[in-house]
């Protein structure tokens, strides 16, 4: 995949910087054109002439170079790029990028390029820690970029720290997954739901169930890298917010409903990752209920709207079934019942499949009858089969 693509590689001032000459060079090795350039800094720790040999390529350090064979040209490096990858990353370079500076080479190309950038920090732990760090990471993502995540371990300082340089395999298998990026969902609105609803008790207790929300992140994250435009509804979900989407916060069926009626007003597709529970208190107590010795509780409890059957309208409505037995059978049935497009069950029962895991095992059902059985993967991979399905139903609609 690598072969024959032009990579530039943007060099910046820190100690890592010394890396990027074997990341320059598996690349060159893999048949990749690798245009790089440096910062001034950047040539502090390391020298132009390294670059130069092994990439067998001019290298670029400064906009206004009379040598450089793009220096009048900049936009052309810009334009010829198949991705740039900033490795290492110093919090100076990040905070430029995100004010959209380009006084250097690397600050024009990276603002004149179409090409995926990708971006790996490196940097001293508490550098990377500032909030100032993170939003200027968190702006740049809400942009498209990808960032490799910085590792933990011994940095320049001696310390211990989250602020590394991944190794060159893992910042390779980065740059492969953004070129083989599929931007398949381009001009597409996508409503995923996501989480577990709380159903209010009274001001303290509520009941809920071990949603984790980690099936409807992903599908929600590969959808955007896929180029739609998502709507998360999430309910009582811990993870970390995903960039480049807008995030709906709900706890209760009810409020899930509401926020899911008003996303899928201009949507393409309603994905039901979420489990809205499907029963609430008859009534929440306004005070904290009290426990009387020798006394048991009963709890009256009416139904909640069933969203997915509910919320009506013109795109492709897809749920979920979350079953610990006859796992095709009833989502057959929640299918047809629901009038679904496509029903994905999920095996509950597996330790690693279901509930709060990182991994999923499901059946993909769609309305026709046509069932795929997919093994275990990881819960991303499996939101990206479930989209390559989805997009091919939003496709025959058109
Ligand atoms: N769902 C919904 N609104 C609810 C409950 C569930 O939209 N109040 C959605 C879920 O997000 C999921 C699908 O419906 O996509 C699951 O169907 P459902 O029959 O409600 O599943 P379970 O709640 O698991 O049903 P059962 O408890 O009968 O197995």
């Amino acid at each position: 995949m690598l072969k024959d693509k032009t990579i530039v590689l943007g060099i910046t001032g820190g100690i890592a910087a010394y890396k990027a000459v074997d990341l320059a060079s598996k690349l060159t090795q893999a048949g990749v054109k690798v245009e790089v350039i440096m910062t001034e800094a950047a040539t502090k720790f390391i020298t132009p002439l390294t670059l130069r040999n092994i990439t067998h390529r001019p290298v670029v350090t400064d906009m206004f170079e009379p040598a450089s064979e793009w220096s009048v040209e900049h936009v052309a490096l810009a334009e010829a790029a198949n991705a740039v990858v900033i490795a290492p990353a110093t919090a100076n370079t990040i905070a430029r990028l995100a004010g959209g500076i380009a006084d250097n080479m690397l600050g024009t190309v990276v603002l004149a390029t179409k090409a995926p950038v990708i971006i790996a920090p490196a940097m001293n732990d508490l550098m990377y820690a500032n909030s100032v760090t993170q939003d200027n990471v968190a702006k740049l993502k809400a942009r498209g970029f990808t960032f490799i995540e910085p590792e933990y371990g011994r940095l320049a300082s001696g310390k211990m720290g989250k602020g590394r340089l991944p190794d060159t395999a893992t910042i390779i298998q980065a740059i492969e997954q953004a070129l083989g990026q599929k931007r398949d969902f381009e001009g597409k609105r996508i409503v995923v739901t996501a989480g577990g609803t709380r159903e209010p008790i009274d001001p303290v207790r509520h009941i809920g169930n071990r949603s984790s929300g980690k099936m409807g992140y992903a599908l929600a994250e590969a959808a955007r890298d896929r180029g739609a435009k998502v709507t998360l509804v999430a309910a009582n979900v811990a993870l970390e917010e995903p960039a480049g989407m807008e995030i709906v916060k709900v706890k209760t069926a009810a409020e899930m409903k509401m926020a899911v009626a008003g996303a899928v007003k201009k949507a393409d597709v309603l994905i039901m990752a979420a489990a809205p529970a499907d029963y609430q208190p008859e009534a929440i107590a306004k005070a904290k209920i009290k426990k009387e010795s020798g006394q048991n509780l009963t709890l009256n409890l009416v139904k909640t709207p069933d969203i997915l059957s509910e919320v009506r309208g013109d795109f492709l409505r897809v749920g979920f079934a979350a079953e610990s037995e006859n796992l095709v059978a009833n989502a057959r049935k929640k299918l047809a019942e629901k009038k679904l497009d496509m029903i994905i069950a999920n095996d509950i029962t597996k330790a690693d499949s279901g509930f709060d895991t990182d991994t999923n095992r499901v059946v993909i059902i769609d309305k026709k009858g046509k069932t795929e059985k997919l093994p275990l993967m990881s819960k991303r991979e499996a939101a990206d089969k479930i989209l390559d399905r989805v997009r091919g139903m939003v496709g025959s609609r058109e």
